[in-house]
């Protein structure tokens, strides 16, 4: 069945309506600032609405221009967005202010190409600032868009191989005036109405022309292949305690997985089995390690991680890289959430390991720990 094309005007009328207050949006008629839209877009990288928009509002209080941005300490701006978790985009934002007044002249380009071109702009990125701050015609496409238009046009094929057709349908949608109200408006639908369950279609302004909708499928839309199983890795951490009760961390690569996040000081990530000479050997100190029972478990997107847990202490530091944190400075902490993971374990399988000694009048348990493990 061929889908009828659903009308622009019916959304942007919806948006003008029920669009939310996002303290990133201008009136409708307003041109958006490039800056502005260049800003919250990279911080809703991977990020809600919700915990973006205070760490949005300070950041553009204390640095209102990209020249602003360009001319602050990297370490400022780290400080600032401590909390909000992937800090490869608080060095990108910096880097790419820096590139906008050098290269261009203090101005953000207006094409999606030359936007691409800035650090940790990607393909949504460059399409969302296209077009809300400049009006061109493209549409940004997320899981989010994704959703909508396979509902839209009932489209069966499962995600990811319906992918191109996906985005090419979304790029046909694009009207030629209000091209970035019309970007935001299908983030809002998305966001508060198509949404992944229990989708409001009585209050959709496209219901009429859905697919989806009509077919009894909105739902259960967009299909998706299933997984292939994700392989395992396996990885040893070190939990480093000081007599004060303070733990060794550092901070990881900035490129890869977790890239410039601090982390419990770690082993690489790998296949086989880790025995304990060679976790030993991959450690930042040579220590009197004691296994932790149990391991910490954490699904990425690509794989699944098990890390094991050995735990030292160490009574006088230096010489060490790293910082070191106390309990309560661990609390807060921006730490990925593998991380936090580690800490508990940590932190339970000491306790119960106090317990143990403690019971047993102190008879050591560290060798029999030990031998348990690999
Ligand atoms: N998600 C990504 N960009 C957004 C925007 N401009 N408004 C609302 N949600 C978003």
């Amino acid at each position: 069945m061929d889908a009828q094309q659903p009308p622009p005007a019916a959304l942007l009328a919806w948006y003008d309506r029920h669009r939310r207050d996002l303290p990133w949006r201008v009136p409708p008629g307003v041109r958006s600032d490039a800056y502005v839209v260049w800003l919250s877009e990279i911080m809703l990288q991977q990020t809600t609405v919700a915990a973006v928009a205070p760490y949005f509002r300070r950041i553009l209080a204390r640095w209102p221009s990209v020249a602003a941005l360009a001319a602050a300490p990297l370490d400022e701006l780290l400080a600032a967005w401590a909390g909000l978790g992937y800090y490869a985009r608080a060095r990108n934002l910096h880097r790419a202010a820096r590139q906008v007044v050098a290269r261009h002249g203090g101005q953000f380009p207006a094409e999606t190409e030359a936007l691409r071109a800035l650090p940790g702009v990607g393909a949504y990125t460059a399409a969302a600032i296209a077009a809300i701050a400049f009006d061109r015609s493209v549409v940004p496409v997320d899981g989010n868009v994704e959703r909508v238009v396979a509902r839209l046009f009932a489209v069966a094929e499962p995600l990811p191989r319906a992918r191109a057709a996906l985005r090419a349908k979304a790029g046909a949608l694009a009207p030629a005036v209000r091209a970035g109200d019309f970007a935001q408006a299908l983030m809002d639908l998305g966001a508060t109405v198509c949404t992944p369950r229990r989708p409001r279609c009585e209050s959709c302004p496209w219901a009429d022309a859905c697919a989806g909708r009509r077919l009894g499928l909105a739902e259960a839309l967009p299909a998706r292949a299933p997984r292939p199983e994700r392989p395992l890795r396996r990885g040893v951490a070190f939990w480093i305690e000081r007599a004060d009760g303070a733990v060794l961390l550092r901070r990881r690569p900035e490129s890869g997985l977790l890239g410039g996040m601090l982390e419990v000081p770690s082993s690489e990530w790998r296949a086989r089995r880790w025995g304990l000479a060679e976790a030993a050997a991959a450690a930042p100190l040579a220590l009197a390690w004691q296994a932790l029972p149990g391991k910490v478990t954490h699904t990425f997107t690509h794989f699944r991680l098990e890390l094991s847990v050995l735990t030292g202490r160490l009574d006088r530091g230096g010489g060490v890289v790293g910082t070191w944190l106390r309990p309560e400075e661990l609390a807060a902490a921006a730490l990925p959430s593998l991380m936090r993971k580690v800490a508990a374990h940590a932190r339970a399988g000491l306790a119960a390991a106090g317990q143990v000694l403690r019971s047993r009048r102190g008879r050591s348990e560290s060798s029999r720990a030990a031998g348990r493990w690999g």
